[in-house]
């Protein structure tokens, strides 16, 4: 009989149904000669009671239902008369297809903490918390799609490997087909790039804006979502070498309109979170105290609020809070900085705008004044920015000196300063990260707490 997924049969199922469901024990006790297994799959988080009675068959099997055994029962669905479960299966068949050896097997009942599991990476997904967050994670990955596909976006695949820096901040890892060891050398000692596998200098992307540029340039409304690289070296709850961004890039846009999608695209996902989700949400509210249902309906129609980079380092410097790094017009705005004006000031997320030029990438509109550019950065409570976006510029002059200024090669972007030179429109986008998008709305404490397999300086085990 082909397995029903526990959250199938719990929203779907009938009393008196023969049903077979797979999964791994949670739990096993007997009394009075019934025995009980709380059985776990993934799909819910719910478990599920399996109950068996001694005359059953099944019974003989129970010895091998430890903690961690994976198995497969067929039986009778029953109304339940246990508290907080609709459902119960009168199993008449039981298979056992791989125990787990009680002294052995790491996730015994008792709470372990994230560190701990965190070096289980293969097995934290069987856990109560994981199990929430990775659902959440997947809805919210859907309803990135379902919004942008609904709006008339085309989804985009931008390059994983590149030959720019999008950011200009130089955080890249190389991609090399060089045997390292006995590579040929350029005349300053480095590695000639020339006879590499692409015959220059490659990296895997840290954006992939600029490609989406050239695209939105000709379809219009385009949006990317895929894995990005950075090769700096923070040790934060709030920073991954490998995390997935979702950047739209939109032609015959500004600035205005670029933050009125970003906050819709918030509004939205939280709204789906809630719909689908609102067992994940209270179950994680419950254990890790941080978002809450209440919380996640409040930011799903709550507008941002608005505040110039100006108006916000006014708001810092007038602060009686002492801050490690002192405060002045032209500072780039560290996560303390971010974190006192969403957590204390405004009380929510905010959105910042027309930053300093010096402290921002170098496709940044320039703004009027010529010294702020068309930038917006939207900051949650406790974890600061999550989306960085701006109106691109598209003026070639201005461009060309932007890039001089900011020690932007030209070389390797002729292609990109050819979108200006022909059909130039004005154009705007943003980039969120999803992983810190997954950590505010499920309020895991760390970001390598909302990835599978999070990648870290010094952190590549699983
Ligand atoms: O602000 P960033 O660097 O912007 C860009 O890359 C633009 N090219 C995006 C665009 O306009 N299309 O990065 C965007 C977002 C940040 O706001 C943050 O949420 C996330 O990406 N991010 C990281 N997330 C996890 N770990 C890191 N090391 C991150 N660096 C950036
Ligand atoms: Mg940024």
């Amino acid at each position: 009989m082909k397995r029903l997924r526990i959250n199938t049969l719990l929203s779907g199922g009938t009393v008196g149904q023969e049903v077979a469901v797979g999964g791994w024990v949670r739990t096993r006790r007997e009394s009075k000669g019934i025995a009980f297994i709380s059985l776990s799959d993934g799909s819910t988080q719910d478990n599920l009671q399996l109950v068996i009675p001694e005359g059953s068959p099944a019974f003989r099997n129970l010895a091998h239902c430890n903690t961690g055994a994976a198995v497969k029962a067929q039986g009778i669905l029953k109304e339940s008369p246990g508290k907080g479960q609709k459902f119960e299966v009168e199993v008449s068949a039981l298979e056992v297809f791989g125990d787990a050896d009680p002294v052995l097997y790491p996730l015994q009942k008792k709470g372990h903490t994230l560190e701990f599991l965190r070096e289980l990476g293969h097995l934290r997904p069987r856990t109560n918390t994981y199990g929430a967050v990775f659902r959440v994670r997947n809805v919210l990955a859907h309803a990135v799609h379902e919004f942008f596909q609904e709006r008339g976006f085309m989804w985009m695949h931008t390059p994983i490997i590149t030959a720019s820096d999008c950011e200009g901040a130089g955080d890249l890892f190389t991609v090399t087909a060089f045997d390292l060891g006995k590579s040929p050398g350029s005349d300053n000692g480095g590695f000639d790039f020339s006879q590499d596998f692409f015959g220059k200098h490659a990296y895997l992307t840290v954006s992939g804006q600029l490609e989406a540029e050239f695209l939105a340039m000709a379809l219009g409304d385009v949006y990317a979502f895929g894995p990005t690289f950075r090769a700096e070296n923070s040790n934060t709850s709030r920073h991954l070498s490998e995390f997935w961004m979702i950047e739209p890039e939109m032609a015959f846009a500004d600035l205005k309109d670029d933050m009125q999608l970003a906050e819709d695209f918030f509004h939205a996902l939280c709204k789906s979170v809630l719909e689908k989700c609102g067992d994940e949400i209270s179950f994680l509210e419950k254990f890790y105290k941080r978002t809450s249902v209440e919380e996640l309906k409040e930011l799903a129609v709550k507008p941002f609020i608005h505040v110039t980079y100006t108006d916000a380092v006014r708001e810092l410097e007038r602060s009686k809070e002492h801050f490690e790094f002192p405060v002045k017009w032209g500072i780039d705005l560290q996560s303390e900085h971010e974190r006192y004006l969403t957590d204390k000031v405004f009380k929510g997320p905010v959105i910042v705008t027309d930053y300093p030029k010096e402290i921002k990438a170098f496709y940044m509109r320039l703004n009027g004044d010529d010294k702020t550019v068309a930038a917006m950065d939207v900051l949650v409570p406790k974890i600061g920015e999550i989306i960085g976006g701006s109106q691109r510029e598209e003026r070639l002059d201005v461009l060309i000196s932007r890039m001089q200024q900011t020690s932007v090669p030209r070389e390797n972007l002729e292609w990109y300063l050819d979108l200006r030179r022909f059909g130039s429109a004005p154009h705007a986008g943003f980039g969120l990260g999803f992983e810190r998008l997954v950590q505010y709305i499920t309020g895991m404490p760390n970001i390598r707490d909302v990835i599978p397999c999070p990648r870290a300086p010094q952190t590549i085990k699983f």
